[in-house]
């Protein structure tokens, strides 16, 4: 995930100039790994049937495993023959830009720290379990490899033009928290969601939230929770689509309209939405 929290102002002693450090891989101990190993196996009984071919696929052609936490630099090698992208650790959240240029440049940055056995349900920043499991599969799809990109690259304009919080949304509800639709149904590729075991089945089947067609400025519109289960997934018809519309939209006149307008509370429903699932918000009011 992509937080606004704790950042730091340069990179630390440790860290190279773009703020990458090793991931240490030989320094992670047997409970670490255990750790993965555990999280993997869980979800990878759930995801057939869940997960969008293209991340199964990933999942697969990348060879993550049940077999400790991946090693960055063998898993780049993989990830670079099928999409020319790579996987660069971290210390733990960078600033916008640092995060936007490894992206625009195809280095996915990625958290060296695993959860702690007693936070396997949750946790608040991002770890390599997330990081990797959730993001990378994704990754070696050509197409998701190229959106990827251009989030980057949209990164650096938004920075410019004011509108680093809608652009935000846009990843948050696509990368992080994005459903799409296949020919079977409903299937989840955000890397949020793949990478819960909760989330993997309340995401598809809980009556609760809303599942609205994707629409771009509504997205960038929409507020969003972090702190609980999305009340809202927006599906995108591809990944295909997606892409398309992410580098063919002329960004400074979008924002310049959004941010003329109010946002979107985040379980509204309007007028225009393409309304795949109207959410009851039951499991969301319950917890008020
Ligand atoms: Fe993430």
């Amino acid at each position: 995930m992509k937080k606004e929290t704790h950042v730091l102002e340069r990179p630390p002693e440790d860290a190279a100039a773009d703020w990458t450090i090793p991931q240490d891989w030989s320094a992670y101990t047997a409970e670490e790994h255990a750790t993965w190993d555990k999280l993997f196996a869980r979800q990878a009984k759930l995801l057939p049937g869940r997960a969008s071919a293209a991340y199964l696929k990933g999942l697969e052609a990348l060879r993550l495993s049940e077999s400790g936490i991946p090693n960055f630099e063998e898993l780049s090698e993989r990830l670079m023959q099928l999409t020319g992208w790579q996987v660069v650790a971290v210390p733990g959240l960078v600033p916008d830009d640092v995060f936007f240029d490894h992206m625009a440049n195809r280095r996915f940055v990625a958290g060296n720290f695993i959860r702690r056995p007693d936070q396997l349900d949750y946790i608040q920043e991002p770890d390599v379990f997330h990081d990797v499991f959730g993001h990378v599969p994704m990754l070696a799809d050509p197409v998701f490899a190229d959106y990827l990109e251009a989030y980057g690259r949209g990164g650096m304009r938004a920075l410019e033009l004011g509108a680093l919080k809608q652009l935000g949304r846009l990843y948050w509800y696509t990368v992080e928290f994005g459903l799409i639709e296949e020919a079977e149904g409903l299937r989840i590729y955000g890397s949020g969601i793949v990478s819960s075991s909760a989330e993997s089945v309340f995401a598809l089947d809980s009556d609760s939230p809303n599942r609205i067609r994707f629409d771009m400025q509504r997205v960038m519109r929409t507020d969003y929770r972090i702190d609980d289960f999305q009340q809202n997934y927006f599906v995108i018809p591809s990944f295909e689509a997606l892409l398309r519309e992410t580098v063919e939209t002329d960004f400074a006149p979008l924002y310049a309209e959004i941010l003329a307008q109010p946002d979107i509370p985040i379980a509204a429903i309007l007028p225009g939405d393409g309304v795949i699932t109207r959410g009851t918000q039951a499991y969301a009011e319950g917890k008020g």
